[in-house]
């Protein structure tokens, strides 16, 4: 690190320290009539959020894709929740567990913009998923359409069912800079045969960050008969949308991604009247056919539950409009600093509607690992290297605790290694 690197980088790292401690809620009052674009390269303000962070002072953290750690506020609930429980212990459980559940599902609901009945949850979008891929009632022969660069886990899950009952995946390319909807929505169109029974989508791509045309999928698919479960792993409370305005049937999300709810819990949107077809993956306890039948999983950690509440509130301060900008803000603060130097690629689309915080940057001359490498040992910043599914850079997730200081660290790296 050169000693200019050096200087922004302990800035980059230090900002918050020059915070005052100050409640959340009172730090957003002072910002209550500013709006999401007034607010989104507002440093000061992002700081006052940044403040309410306990961060490590040996790297800078752009991988938040993985996990979206706690807040303090939202980690001393969950503390408090799981003391709360272990003193109660089964007398909780078998008093106000359940209705605690209902209260847990019913704030999500709202967050989501669709009836209770059509949200259950789940331990995280892998198991949301797959309960929909499992619960379809296959015949061999049947297909179901998939990307590349969709979660490969999930993908693999249709590759059971392949072998299980005999269905064929047909696995198409999404590509990494489309010239318009209607090229993505095509790209599925052509997919489709009369066998084609589902269609997974993901929201967002996870190794670049780019987000599709979801809406538009939906309704070609529909016309054609045909299904469409989506991967919403990277989009609940990142992006700002009600699901059903989607038209998806399905929709997937792990809370502890951008939600920054405690690991361990996700949620599947079944669209009224889905539910009665598919087959639980575990049975449960009443064997109805509505949502609950979906999302049996024996005794699990209800604290975590609980603090989807605390997490809920910590976004809903914040705002989702505002937390959306910010992040668009800063993906494009260094994505456009970088998209023209010479052997420097960017993985991600420029046009704002396709891509929000999540970008993915590779150098012509280094593999994605030893980029990922050389950013934490010489320059401290924390990265995930991808190499495959068409897409060879580094994932980049800032967080609404990234400060521009800090990505200019890394636009400097970048540069300097290219
Ligand atoms: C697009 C996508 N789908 C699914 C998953 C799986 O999430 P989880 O491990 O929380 O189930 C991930 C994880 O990063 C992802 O990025």
């Amino acid at each position: 690190m050169n000693k200019r690197t050096f200087i922004q980088h302990s800035l980059a790292l230090g900002a918050a320290g020059f915070m005052p401690r100050m409640a959340l809620s009172e730090w957003l009052e002072k910002y209550q009539s500013y709006s999401a674009v007034e607010l989104a390269n507002d440093e000061q303000f992002w700081a006052g959020i940044r403040a309410g962070y306990k961060l490590k002072p040996d790297y800078i953290n752009l991988e938040n894709g993985y996990y979206c750690f706690l807040p303090r506020e939202t980690l001393d609930k969950y503390v408090g929740h799981i003391r709360e429980v272990n003193f109660h212990g089964s007398y909780y459980m078998r008093t106000v567990q359940a209705d605690n559940k209902k209260k847990v599902i019913g704030r999500l609901s709202e967050l989501a913009g669709c009836a209770p009945s059509e949200l259950a949850l789940t331990r995280n979008t892998t198991e949301s998923l797959d309960t929909v891929v499992n619960g379809i009632h296959w015949n061999a022969g049947d297909e179901a359409i998939m990307a590349q660069q969709d979660y490969g886990s999930i993908v693999n899950q249709f590759k059971l069912m392949e072998k299980r009952y005999g269905i064929v995946a047909n696995i198409l390319s999404v590509p990494n800079h489309p010239a318009s909807d209607g090229e993505i929505v095509d790209l599925y169109r052509k997919a489709i045969t009369p066998k084609t029974k589902l269609m997974l989508v993901s929201h967002m791509v996870n190794i670049t960050g780019q987000i599709l045309p979801i809406k538009k999928i939906c309704d070609m698919a529909h016309g054609l008969n045909v299904q469409v479960a989506v991967d919403g792993a990277h989009t609940f409370a990142h992006l700002n949308f009600r699901i059903p305005d989607l038209g998806c049937d399905y929709y997937a999300a792990s809370l502890h991604k951008w939600l920054s709810v405690p690991l361990g819990a996700g949620i599947l949107y079944v669209k009224e009247g889905r539910a009665p077809g598919l087959f639980s993956l575990m049975a449960d306890w009443s064997m109805n056919d509505d949502i609950t039948h979906l999302a049996h999983t024996g005794t699990h950690p209800v604290a975590t539950d609980l603090t989807i509440l605390d997490a809920i509130d910590f976004y809903t301060k914040i705002g989702p409009e505002r937390k959306e900008a910010r992040l668009r803000h800063l993906q494009n603060y260094w994505t456009s600093r970088v998209r023209d130097v010479k052997n420097i690629v960017v993985n991600t689309p420029a046009e704002p509607a396709r891509a929000c915080g999540i970008a993915n940057v590779g150098i012509k001359t280094m593999k994605p690992a030893d980029l990922a490498k050389k950013l934490l040992d010489k320059y401290k910043i924390w990265t995930v290297a991808i190499d495959g599914q068409g897409v060879q850079g580094c994932r980049i997730t800032p967080n609404v605790y990234t400060t521009t200081a800090e990505l200019d660290v890394f636009v400097n790296a970048l540069v300097e290694m290219a």
